[in-house]
């Protein structure tokens, strides 16, 4: 299954990327300024641009460091110990396979996934259980949670280990996790791959000899603008209302290795520290007009379409005063569950700002 993340711009890379092609040259510098699942990321990087990542999320810093930080497939040699008594091997061997296989025997535990998310725990907060995901399978998140912050406290992880080991968690977790399409509400029953046995696999890395091109922030995109220069500026924003950090709390959490209260109905955690002022009508274009002035960068991608809170007349209106605007529209099909009233075609936007 891939990655459920809305706006993953993973079904339109092709016209996003060629749109970036035709405007930049192989080595230029290019920012993917909310880079959610990275997967832009990632093919910028593939075609030959220095890439600097950035959001808002915690999870969306272990992917963009997955996507970008990897000449070679990570040795895990100081978790060495650990890989050899868990697999009971004679000579010491280390890999990133061996890792996952390892840190895929850990115990499961009834611990805070299996508390909050899961149909058998009892909330701290709440008499109801939440179901999240089946019991089996949060007692070994909670396992697989303990082993990895162990590694790290004791320092048997190099950092973007953590950040690939992390990744992996949120991959497996994503697929077999009880919802409809965000962590906003679980569904009822167990229903479909909910009811599979959780398995970590291997991400599939983009090993370039070039990582030291890459940059990757985690941070509000209001605020870093100013510590970036770039060619270009790519920016795909929330598009309504829903906060990600509210709908995406689980995996900020697993992202975090923490365990925050879990409040409410849906078991949030606290989430205002990660509030987007793009996801509110009358923030948003302040937001916007901070990162066309303080980026050290002349042209503006932005990703939008017919659904968002501003509309085509508004970005004009916004934009005008920075530079020229040029407007690109092409259709796309959204995915749409049976009951849906939502339009099956989408018009979605590309707006470049040009202040040059
Ligand atoms: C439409 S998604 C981006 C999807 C991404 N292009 C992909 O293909 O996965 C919007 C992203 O903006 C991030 N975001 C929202 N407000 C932000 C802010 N003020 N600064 C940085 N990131 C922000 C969210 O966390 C979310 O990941």
């Amino acid at each position: 299954m891939g990655y459920r993340y809305i706006g993953s711009k993973s079904k339109i890379l092709d016209v996003v990327l060629t749109k970036i092609s035709d405007l930049c040259e192989t080595g230029d510098t290019v920012v993917d300024l909310m880079c959610g699942t990275a997967t832009v990321s990632k093919e910028l990087r593939c075609r030959g641009y220095n890439v600097i990542s950035n959001d808002l999320m915690t999870y969306s810093y272990h992917h963009a460091v997955t996507n970008l930080k990897f000449s070679q497939e990570p040795r895990f040699s100081k978790a060495s110990k650990y890989i050899n008594n868990r697999l009971g091997l004679s000579v010491e061997k280390t890999s990133y396979d061996l890792m996952l296989k390892a840190i895929s025997m850990a115990e499961p535990v009834k611990g805070y996934f299996w508390t909050e998310f899961s149909s058998e725990g009892k909330p701290k907060n709440t008499d109801k259980s939440r179901n999240y995901y089946s019991p089996e399978n949060a007692k070994k998140i909670d396992g697989i949670r303990r082993e990895l912050e162990t590694l790290r406290s004791e320092g048997c992880l190099e950092p973007y280990e953590y950040s690939l080991l992390n990744h992996d968690l949120i991959m497996c977790t994503n697929d077999i996790a009880n919802i409809a399409g965000t962590y906003g509400h679980y569904m009822a029953k167990l229903s479909g791959r909910a009811k599979d046995e959780l398995k970590l696999y291997k991400t599939d890395l983009l090993l370039k000899d070039d990582v030291d091109k890459h940059t990757v922030l985690q941070g509000y995109a209001e605020e870093n603008a100013k510590l970036i220069s770039a060619d270009l500026c790519y920016i795909d924003p929330p598009y309504m209302k829903r906060q990600y950090a509210a709908n995406y709390h689980i995996l900020e959490t697993i992202a975090r290795g923490d365990e925050p209260e879990a409040i409410g109905v849906s078991g949030l955690r606290p989430w205002r520290d990660q509030y987007s002022n793009f996801c509110t009508k009358t923030k948003i274009r302040d937001s916007f007009r901070k990162i066309f002035s303080d980026m050290d960068c002349s042209r503006f991608l932005i990703s939008y379409s017919e659904d968002g809170l501003l509309s085509l007349d508004d970005f004009k209106e916004l934009l005008n005063p920075f530079g020229d605007v040029y407007i690109d529209e092409f259709h796309h099909k959204r995915f749409k569950s049976n009951n849906s009233k939502l339009k099956k075609d989408l018009t979605e936007y590309l707006i470049l700002l040009d202040k040059s």
